[in-house]
C-alpha cells in the first residue's frame, strides 16, 4: 500500500542498540513508497553500517557535516528543506539531550534544527536512563516545542531489564507516521497533465500558436501533487517553473504532444489524464526550409498559408482500446458555451469537461485568475473567479471523487 507516496523522509538513527530496528523502518518506509534518506550520527554506525541502509533505501547515506562532498552533493540546509517529516529512531538518551539543548555539532543535530518539517522522535534506552528526571525534564521540554514523541514500549531490554525504554516495532512507528499526513485524495495515482500552447512551424523563423501560458495546467500539476499523485507534466513552450516532484516533458507542436502522451501511457498506465493543454487544431501543411520572403508589394495582394488539421490529442486517448479509465478535457469557448462543452465532452468521450469562457480576457489564457464550469455524469457545478492555485485544487478534488466514483478501490479499468 502506498500510505507515504511522493513523501521525503529523513531517518535519523542515532547510537543505541535499537539501531538494527532502523533497518526495517527504512525498509518498511520505502515499501509506502517514500522517498527516504538516512542521516547517521557518528556512534549510529557503531551499530548498523551505512551500507546496509543505502542498500535499504536506495539513496546515499548521511553520516558527516564537515564532509564537503556529500555536503556539496546535499548540504544540511539541501536535507533540512527536502524533508517533509524526520524521523529519528532511535533516539538515544545523548541525543534526546543534545537536541533539547539546541546543539549543532553533528549532521543529524543540524538537520533538526534547520528543518520546518515535522520531528519525531523514537527514544530507546535503558529504562533506568529512560525514567530518569533529567531525561524525562528533556520530553516535557521537546514536547513543548511541538516534537512528536513516539514513546517506548515495556519490555525485555538487551540489558536484562524489564521495563519501560524498548523502541516500538518498525511497523508501529511506520504507521504512525503515515497519520502526519493528509490522506491525500490521489494518493499513489498517476496522473498525466498537459499543459500550454502548441506552437506550428511556419517556417524556421515563425510559427502559429495561441496566448496560453501555462499557468492553468502547472497550478493543475501543484494541486495533484499536493493530492498525492505522481504526476507527469507535458508542456508546450512556456516559461513557468517546474512544481517540485513532477517529471516535466517539453514538447513543441501538437505532433510532438500527442508522441509524448502515448508514449508516456504505453510506457506507464496513467489513472487521469487532465489535458489543459491549448493545442493547435491546425499546422501549416509544409514547412518552409527557408524563411518565405516578402514577396508581396502591396495590400490588396494575398499570400496563403495552407493548413492541414492536426491529431486531437484527448481523442486518441479515449479511442486506445485499453484506455486511461478517467478522461478530463478543458473547453475554451467564446461563444455557445456550454451547448459547445456538452458536445465537446460527447464528442471526445470524456469523463469531466471544464468549460471556461475565453472571451473574457480577465480570466482564461493568460490571466492569473479563471472561471470555470466543470461538467460530469451527473454534474454541473459552476465555480466562482478565483486564482488558478485555489481553482486547482477545487478541481483536483471534484476529479478525485468522480475518478472514485468511476473506479472504486480496489478495482482499475486500465491495463496494468
Ligand atoms: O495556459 P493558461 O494561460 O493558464 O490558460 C488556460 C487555458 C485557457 C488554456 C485552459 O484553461 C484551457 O481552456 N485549455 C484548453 C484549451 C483548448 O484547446 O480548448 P479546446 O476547446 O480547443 O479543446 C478541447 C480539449 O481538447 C482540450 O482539453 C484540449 O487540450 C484538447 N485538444 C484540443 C485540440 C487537439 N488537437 N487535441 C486536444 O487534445
Amino acid at each position: 500500500m502506498q500510505k507515504l507516496n511522493n513523501k521525503r523522509i529523513i531517518v535519523g538513527i542515532t547510537g543505541g542498540i535499537a539501531a538494527y530496528k532502523a533497518a526495517e523502518l527504512v525498509r518498511l518506509l520505502h515499501r509506502y513508497g517514500a522517498d527516504v534518506r538516512v542521516v547517521m550520527t557518528q556512534s549510529a554506525s557503531e551499530f548498523i553500517t551505512p551500507l546496509t541502509l543505502q542498500a535499504l533505501s536506495g539513496n546515499p547515506v548521511h553520516t558527516s557535516l564537515l564532509d564537503t562532498e556529500a555536503e556539496a552533493a546535499m548540504g544540511h540546509i539541501e536535507l533540512a528543506r527536502w524533508a517533509d517529516a524526520v524521523v529519528i529512531a532511535p533516539a538515544s538518551a545523548n541525543f534526546i539531550a543534545q537536541m533539547t539543548a539546541g546543539l549543532a555539532g553533528e549532521l543529524l543535530y543540524a538537520i533538526v534544527l534547520a528543518t520546518c518539517a515535522p520531528v519525531c522522535i523514537v527514544p530507546a534506552m535503558n529504562k533506568v536512563m529512560w525514567e530518569n528526571k533529567a531525561t524525562q525534564d528533556n520530553i516535557l521540554r521537546l514536547r513543548q516545542r511541538q516534537i512528536k514523541i513516539f514513546y517506548p514500549v515495556r519490555g525485555e531490554q538487551a540489558c536484562g531489564d524489564i521495563g519501560f525504554g524498548r523502541m516500538p516495532e518498525p511497523e508501529t512507528i511506520a504507521q504512525k507516521l503515515t497519520t502526519l499526513f493528509q490522506p491525500g485524495l490521489l494518493d499513489g495515482k498517476q496522473v498525466l497533465i498537459t499543459a500550454g500552447p502548441t506552437r506550428e512551424k511556419i517556417d524556421p523563423v515563425r510559427y502559429l500558436s495561441n496566448n496560453s501560458s501555462g499557468k492553468m495546467g502547472f497550478a493543475l500539476t501543484s494541486a495533484a501533487v499536493e493530492a498525492g499523485a505522481s504526476v507527469t507534466l507535458i508542456a508546450g513552450p512556456v516559461s513557468q517553473r517546474t512544481p517540485e516532484r513532477v517529471r516535466r516533458i517539453d514538447v513543441e507542436s501538437a505532433v510532438e504532444m500527442q508522441q509524448a502522451v502515448l508514449k508516456v501511457i504505453n510506457t506507464q498506465t496513467q489513472d487521469i489524464f487532465i489535458a489543459c493543454a491549448a493545442v493547435a487544431d491546425y499546422r501549416p501543411q509544409q514547412v518552409m526550409k527557408t524563411k518565405i520572403k516578402k514577396t508581396l508589394s502591396s495590400p490588396e495582394e494575398t499570400l496563403t498559408l495552407q493548413l492541414t488539421l492536426n491529431p486531437d490529442i484527448l481523442m486518441s486517448v479515449a479511442a486506445l482500446q485499453q484506455h486511461v479509465p478517467f478522461l478530463v478535457g478543458f473547453a475554451a469557448e467564446t461563444d455557445d458555451l456550454m451547448a459547445n462543452a456538452k458536445e465537446k465532452m460527447r464528442r471526445k468521450n470524456l469523463d469531466m469537461i471544464i468549460l471556461n469562457d475565453v472571451a473574457n480576457p480577465a480570466i482564461g489564457f493568460n490571466s492569473d485568475n479563471n472561471a470555470v464550469t466543470v461538467l460530469g455524469q451527473a454534474l454541473s457545478l459552476k465555480l466562482p473567479v478565483m486564482s488558478k492555485q485555489a481553482l486547482s485544487r477545487k478541481l483536483i478534488s471534484l476529479i478525485a471523487e468522480a475518478y472514485a466514483r468511476k473506479v472504486p478501490v480496489g478495482k482499475k479499468t486500465s491495463p496494468t
